[in-house]
Protein backbone atom coordinates (compact mmCIF):
# COMPACT_ATOMS: atom_id res chain seq x y z
CA UNK A 1 0.00 0.00 0.00
CA UNK A 2 1.11 3.45 -0.88
CA UNK A 3 2.34 5.28 1.86
CA UNK A 4 0.30 9.00 1.57
CA UNK A 5 -2.90 6.69 0.90
CA UNK A 6 -2.63 4.26 3.42
CA UNK A 7 -2.06 6.52 6.32
CA UNK A 8 -4.97 8.83 5.14
CA UNK A 9 -7.14 5.57 5.00
CA UNK A 10 -5.61 4.13 8.82
CA UNK A 11 -6.94 7.55 9.96
CA UNK A 12 -10.38 6.62 8.22
CA UNK A 13 -10.55 3.53 10.42
CA UNK A 14 -9.47 5.42 13.73
CA UNK A 15 -12.35 8.38 12.66
CA UNK A 16 -14.64 5.46 12.20
CA UNK A 17 -13.98 3.81 15.43
CA UNK A 18 -14.43 7.72 17.48
CA UNK A 19 -17.87 7.99 15.48
CA UNK A 20 -19.05 4.62 16.47
CA UNK A 21 -18.26 5.15 20.13
CA UNK A 22 -20.23 8.47 19.83
CA UNK A 23 -23.26 6.69 18.31
CA UNK A 24 -22.96 3.64 21.71
CA UNK A 25 -22.88 7.17 23.84
CA UNK A 26 -26.22 8.93 22.28
CA UNK A 27 -27.90 5.62 21.54
CA UNK A 28 -27.35 4.41 25.55
CA UNK A 29 -28.31 8.20 26.70
CA UNK A 30 -31.43 7.45 24.91
CA UNK A 31 -31.55 3.75 26.31
CA UNK A 32 -31.71 4.53 29.77
CA UNK A 33 -32.44 8.27 29.89
CA UNK A 34 -29.07 9.47 31.07
CA UNK A 35 -27.23 13.14 30.92
CA UNK A 36 -24.46 13.74 27.92
CA UNK A 37 -21.61 15.85 30.16
CA UNK A 38 -20.69 19.00 28.21
CA UNK A 39 -17.53 17.62 28.96
CA UNK A 40 -18.26 14.14 27.01
CA UNK A 41 -19.61 16.71 24.46
CA UNK A 42 -16.47 18.59 24.20
CA UNK A 43 -13.98 15.47 24.47
CA UNK A 44 -15.88 14.25 20.78
CA UNK A 45 -16.25 17.51 19.78
CA UNK A 46 -11.73 18.72 19.99
CA UNK A 47 -11.26 15.26 18.50
CA UNK A 48 -13.46 16.12 15.29
CA UNK A 49 -11.93 19.88 15.15
CA UNK A 50 -8.13 18.88 16.12
CA UNK A 51 -7.57 15.51 14.42
CA UNK A 52 -10.71 14.75 12.12
CA UNK A 53 -10.57 18.69 10.42
CA UNK A 54 -6.99 20.15 11.23
CA UNK A 55 -4.90 16.96 11.02
CA UNK A 56 -6.56 14.68 8.79
CA UNK A 57 -8.74 16.62 6.31
CA UNK A 58 -5.86 19.56 6.54
CA UNK A 59 -3.41 16.93 4.62
CA UNK A 60 -6.20 15.86 2.26
CA UNK A 61 -7.01 19.68 1.45
CA UNK A 62 -3.42 20.98 1.22
CA UNK A 63 -1.12 18.17 -0.25
CA UNK A 64 -3.62 15.10 -1.58
CA UNK A 65 -6.44 16.95 -3.24
CA UNK A 66 -3.76 19.71 -4.15
CA UNK A 67 -1.37 17.65 -6.08
CA UNK A 68 -4.33 15.82 -7.90
CA UNK A 69 -5.38 19.16 -9.00
CA UNK A 70 -2.29 18.81 -11.00
CA UNK A 71 -3.05 15.83 -12.69
CA UNK A 72 -6.67 16.92 -14.21
CA UNK A 73 -8.76 16.74 -11.36
CA UNK A 74 -10.78 19.74 -10.85
CA UNK A 75 -12.08 21.21 -7.31
CA UNK A 76 -15.57 22.12 -9.03
CA UNK A 77 -16.26 19.02 -10.34
CA UNK A 78 -16.97 15.97 -8.50
CA UNK A 79 -15.97 13.73 -6.81
CA UNK A 80 -13.69 16.53 -5.25
CA UNK A 81 -16.06 19.45 -5.59
CA UNK A 82 -18.17 17.05 -3.22
CA UNK A 83 -15.82 15.99 -0.73
CA UNK A 84 -14.73 19.75 -0.31
CA UNK A 85 -18.54 20.75 0.38
CA UNK A 86 -18.67 17.75 2.72
CA UNK A 87 -15.41 18.86 4.65
CA UNK A 88 -17.36 22.21 5.38
CA UNK A 89 -20.30 20.81 5.99
CA UNK A 90 -18.62 18.90 8.54
CA UNK A 91 -16.96 21.97 10.12
CA UNK A 92 -19.90 23.72 10.61
CA UNK A 93 -21.35 20.86 12.51
CA UNK A 94 -18.82 20.90 14.58
CA UNK A 95 -18.86 24.44 15.46
CA UNK A 96 -22.28 24.32 16.66
CA UNK A 97 -21.09 20.83 18.89
CA UNK A 98 -18.01 22.64 20.39
CA UNK A 99 -19.96 25.15 21.64
CA UNK A 100 -22.80 23.12 22.85
CA UNK A 101 -19.92 21.08 24.64
CA UNK A 102 -18.93 24.70 26.06
CA UNK A 103 -21.54 25.35 28.64
CA UNK A 104 -20.40 25.31 32.25
CA UNK A 105 -22.93 23.29 34.16
CA UNK A 106 -25.08 20.31 32.85
CA UNK A 107 -26.95 20.60 29.76
CA UNK A 108 -30.59 21.15 29.43
CA UNK A 109 -32.78 18.23 27.93
CA UNK A 110 -33.54 19.67 24.80
CA UNK A 111 -30.04 21.35 24.81
CA UNK A 112 -29.31 17.15 24.74
CA UNK A 113 -31.56 16.46 21.82
CA UNK A 114 -30.23 19.33 19.76
CA UNK A 115 -26.86 17.55 20.39
CA UNK A 116 -27.87 14.65 19.58
CA UNK A 117 -29.39 15.48 16.11
CA UNK A 118 -26.16 17.01 15.41
CA UNK A 119 -24.23 14.47 15.86
CA UNK A 120 -26.10 11.64 14.29
CA UNK A 121 -26.01 14.53 11.22
CA UNK A 122 -22.51 14.36 11.37
CA UNK A 123 -22.09 10.61 12.03
CA UNK A 124 -23.87 10.24 8.51
CA UNK A 125 -22.14 12.66 7.24
CA UNK A 126 -18.96 11.22 7.84
CA UNK A 127 -19.32 7.73 7.57
CA UNK A 128 -20.63 8.16 3.69
CA UNK A 129 -17.91 10.88 3.59
CA UNK A 130 -15.29 8.35 4.30
CA UNK A 131 -16.87 5.33 1.86
CA UNK A 132 -16.52 7.73 -0.99
CA UNK A 133 -12.73 8.46 -0.19
CA UNK A 134 -12.22 5.13 0.20
CA UNK A 135 -13.97 3.72 -2.56
CA UNK A 136 -13.54 6.63 -4.90
CA UNK A 137 -11.20 9.46 -4.62
CA UNK A 138 -8.21 7.59 -2.80
CA UNK A 139 -8.43 4.82 -5.88
CA UNK A 140 -8.98 7.34 -8.38
CA UNK A 141 -5.55 8.98 -6.72
CA UNK A 142 -3.49 5.72 -6.95
CA UNK A 143 -4.57 6.01 -10.80
CA UNK A 144 -3.48 9.30 -11.34
CA UNK A 145 -0.61 9.98 -9.67
CA UNK A 146 2.89 9.09 -10.89
CA UNK A 147 4.85 7.07 -7.96
CA UNK A 148 7.72 10.20 -7.68
CA UNK A 149 4.64 12.44 -6.95
CA UNK A 150 2.77 9.68 -4.66
CA UNK A 151 6.30 9.63 -2.66
CA UNK A 152 6.77 13.56 -2.62
CA UNK A 153 2.57 13.76 -0.95
CA UNK A 154 3.66 10.68 1.45
CA UNK A 155 6.98 12.70 2.57
CA UNK A 156 4.68 15.91 2.93
CA UNK A 157 1.58 14.50 4.96
CA UNK A 158 5.15 13.04 7.39
CA UNK A 159 6.24 16.37 7.46
CA UNK A 160 3.31 18.40 8.19
CA UNK A 161 2.20 15.51 11.48
CA UNK A 162 5.36 16.20 12.58
CA UNK A 163 5.89 19.70 11.82
CA UNK A 164 2.24 21.33 11.77
CA UNK A 165 0.84 19.22 13.97
CA UNK A 166 3.54 18.51 16.44
CA UNK A 167 4.15 14.69 17.95
CA UNK A 168 2.73 15.51 21.02
CA UNK A 169 -0.50 16.78 19.74
CA UNK A 170 -1.07 13.67 17.55
CA UNK A 171 -0.08 11.19 20.72
CA UNK A 172 -2.72 12.74 22.90
CA UNK A 173 -5.77 12.88 20.16
CA UNK A 174 -4.67 9.00 19.58
CA UNK A 175 -4.45 8.23 23.87
CA UNK A 176 -7.92 10.61 23.67
CA UNK A 177 -9.48 8.32 20.63
CA UNK A 178 -8.50 5.19 23.13
CA UNK A 179 -10.21 6.58 25.36
CA UNK A 180 -13.35 7.51 23.84
CA UNK A 181 -13.86 4.57 21.85
CA UNK A 182 -13.69 2.38 25.50
CA UNK A 183 -17.00 4.17 25.98
FE1 LIG B 1 -10.59 11.49 4.61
Amino acid sequence: MLTAIGNLMAEHRQIESVLNALERLINSSERHGQSITPAQIRDFADFFNEFVDHCHHGKEEELLFSAMLKFGFSSESDPMQCLLAEHTEGRQIVRVLLQIGSAEGPIDTDTQRQFIAYARNYIDLLRSHILKEDRILLPMAIQALPPDVMQAVGDACTDFDAHHIGAAALSGWRDLARRLTQI
